[in-house]
């Protein structure tokens, strides 16, 4: 097939884990005759540095125009002290509310044999753990108004607003649903309805929209217990519902299931065409520039991209066991580093994924 992807690496660890994910996706065009035309940009701190802010006009229209944009990650040190409007993240956050990209898919595995560096490894590789976080993404505390910085007597105050209407509660738990039914049938609802408003509406509408999907089982868990949950009993889990900044936090900790952060990909979407893939790690500044980043993170988000935009199932299927199989032959990046088994660094670390693809 021939397809177009823009491209924004941007800043820290994205750069260097942006083109380890190009070089497996070109060895799935050499072998299975795809063509994919890829069209940088320039988006977070980087763009600020060059542009002058974070989110030129011309990132977003070249989004606009192509609907798939492969991201890596923005921020930095560098870029603390521009006005929190300004900010490399807030391109980010805009590109999603612009394009209405309301479903954050987050899978989150623990694969087998990273279970000697899993925190809680025996009770969760055992019994096997797959779950995926339907994060809220278009909403929320990130976007509601007002929100702000003043001055006043007992000195600054900062605020913002957690707002959910029924309607943006409603489609993305049915993107939910729908998930569900193609997996075990089960979606957990999370919210914190024993104390916030939007959350009240969140549990009513999510009551609701349950006794629609008679075949699936419903629960609702308060976000606090939730996050005890994912570290005590996350096979417990299939598909994850939740609101935005919730959403954020709780995969954040599911990255310690996964081994690490740097392994897991997320893909987003609306009811439109355009989708955005993007790793859930950061720009990890502590280690940027130095070729040590895990790039796993990263190859899982272009097999996402391969799965969901380009129906390429086969290809991504067959990333994912690259995946697998390289960390079954004991290749780590420090962030999973085992005792006895070398580390290895970002080119490394895709070297021995593209070596075993298998397709
Ligand atoms: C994420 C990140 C972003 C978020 C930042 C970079 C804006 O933490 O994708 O999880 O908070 O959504
Ligand atoms: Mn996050």
């Amino acid at each position: 097939m021939e397809a177009r992807v823009a491209v924004a690496a941007g800043d820290g660890i994205g750069v260097e884990v942006m083109p380890e994910a190009l070089r497996v996706l070109a060895e799935i065009q050499r072998r299975c005759g795809h063509t994919f035309t890829y069209e940088e940009t320039l988006v977070g701190g980087c763009a600020i540095d060059a542009h002058g802010v974070a989110l030129p006009d011309e990132a977003l229209a070249l989004f606009d125009d192509v609907g798939v944009l492969l991201f890596g990650a923005c921020g930095g040190p560098q870029w603390d002290n521009v006005p929190a409007a300004e900010r490399p993240e807030r391109a980010l956050a805009t590109i999603r509310k612009e394009f209405d990209l309301f479903v954050n898919l987050r899978p989150v595995r623990a694969r087998k044999s990273l279970a000697p560096v899993l925190p809680v490894k025996e009770r969760i590789v055992g019994e096997g753990l797959d779950f995926v976080v339907v994060r809220e993404l278009a909403g929320g505390i990130y976007y509601g108004e007002p929100h702000g910085i003043e001055e006043g007597p007992d000195g600054r105050r900062g605020y913002n607003t957690m707002t959910y209407t029924e309607a943006e509660i409603e489609r993305v738990l049915r993107a939910a649903y729908e998930l569900a039914r193609g997996r075990r049938n089960h979606v957990t609802s999370v919210d914190k309805a024993n104390m916030i408003e939007v959350s009240r509406v969140w549990r009513e509408v999510a009551v609701r929209v349950a006794e629609e999907y008679p075949d699936v089982e419903t629960n609702h868990l308060l976000i606090d217990a939730c996050a005890l949950e994912v570290v005590l009993r996350p096979s417990q889990f299939d598909v994850l519902v939740t609101g935005n900044l919730f959403g954020d936090i709780l995969t954040d900790e599911a990255g310690a299931l996964a081994g690490s952060l740097g392994m897991l990909p997320s893909a987003s979407y609306g009811d439109g065409r355009h989708a955005l893939y993007e790793p859930i790690h950061g720009t990890a500044p502590d280690i940027a520039g130095h070729g040590l980043a895990n790039p796993l993170g990263m190859i899982l988000t272009a097999a996402m991209m391969l799965r969901h935009s380009f129906e390429l199932t086969e290809e991504a299927q067959a990333i994912d066991d690259a995946v697998d199989k390289a960390l079954e032959d004991g290749f780590r990046t420090g962030d999973i580093r085992q005792d006895g088994l070398d580390v290895v660094g970002t080119h490394e670390m895709t070297d021995a994924v593209i070596a075993r693809l298998d397709v």
